[in-house]
């Protein structure tokens, strides 16, 4: 690193730190009706365009599914998102009114974009109960009040969050013992613990049973309106299940966008997905 690049790199963070006295306090601007505003995104890995000129809006209570054929940018694009990856150029924001891409990864859990992984990381050894409200205190390297000391409201909240992820019944129980498909419920409620504006979900079903897939179709659809959601999904099936509006992506950028309907009978979607 030359001196000025040292320079640069310093007065960024600085900037950064600066700022990360007010994320929490930001609230996301959605009086036009979207929430995510992603435009003339493009990212390169050695040369190679992973995202090409991307644009894509997501409306604020929406479920949107994103489909596309390996290695067409999906991860990529939820990486920008959440503050994984940087774009080379282009602008993403949260709402009108947040730069993404002036916020750190955990600014942007901060102001409200929670996001699932495909793998579930929940505690193993600790009960469903109390993997939710470690979730609920945020800081995962401190240990969670007992139950019994949480205020009326989380205590409520909680209770709420089982009920959505249908794990009441399994409150107690550690969550190691739970199902595939139980885990991968058990982690969405954990991030609806932090009360995210925005969900994103990378394939939710993967290694799901059918009943587990239905169930999940359930849930996802029940979150839209209160969240925005988008779920990045290979299984058409499941995607034909919950889709409202569909988005598929193809080298980097938007190849169509419409009803499962419209796209699926789209001869350029045809033809990528013919050519897999
Ligand atoms: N960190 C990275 N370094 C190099 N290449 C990457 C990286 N991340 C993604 N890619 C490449 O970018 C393209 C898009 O990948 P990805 O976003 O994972 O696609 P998808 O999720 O749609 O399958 C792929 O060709 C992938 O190999
Ligand atoms: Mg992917």
């Amino acid at each position: 690193m030359t001196a000025l690049q040292e320079f640069r790199e310093a007065m960024r963070r600085d900037r950064q730190w600066s700022f990360m006295y007010s994320v929490r306090d930001l609230e996301v601007d959605v009086s036009q009706g979207a929430i995510l505003y992603l435009e003339d995104l493009s990212v390169s890995f050695d040369g190679f365009k992973a995202i090409d000129g991307l644009n894509f809006y997501v409306e604020a209570g929406e479920l949107r599914c994103v489909i596309g054929p390996n290695g067409a940018g999906k991860t990529t694009m939820m990486d920008i998102i959440t503050g994984k990856t940087r774009p080379d150029s282009g602008s993403a924001f949260f709402g009108r009114n947040i730069d993404l891409l002036r916020l750190s990864e955990s600014q942007i859990a901060e102001v409200g974009i929670g996001r699932k992984f495909q793998k579930p990381t929940v505690f193993e050894h600790h009960s469903v109960l109390e993997n939710l409200e470690l979730a609920m205190a945020g800081d995962k390297r401190v240990f969670p009040t007992l139950f019994a000391r949480l205020s009326g409201q989380q205590r409520d909240r909680i209770d709420e969050v089982l009920g959505i992820i249908g794990l009441k019944a399994q409150a107690g129980r550690e969550a190691g013992a739970l199902s595939h498909g139980q885990k991968q419920w058990l982690e969405i409620g954990m991030l609806l613990m932090q009360d995210p504006h925005l969900l994103l979900v990378d394939e939710p079903v993967a290694g799901m049973t059918h009943q587990e897939m239905d169930r999940t179709a359930e849930l996802l659809t029940s979150l839209a309106g209160k969240h925005s959601v988008v779920v990045v999904e290979h299984d058409m099936d499941f995607v034909r299940s919950i889709a409202k509006r569909v988005t598929v992506l193809h080298q980097g950028r938007v190849l169509a966008e419409g009803s499962m309907d419209e796209v699926q009978n789209d001869p350029r979607v045809v033809e990528v997905y013919l050519g897999e």
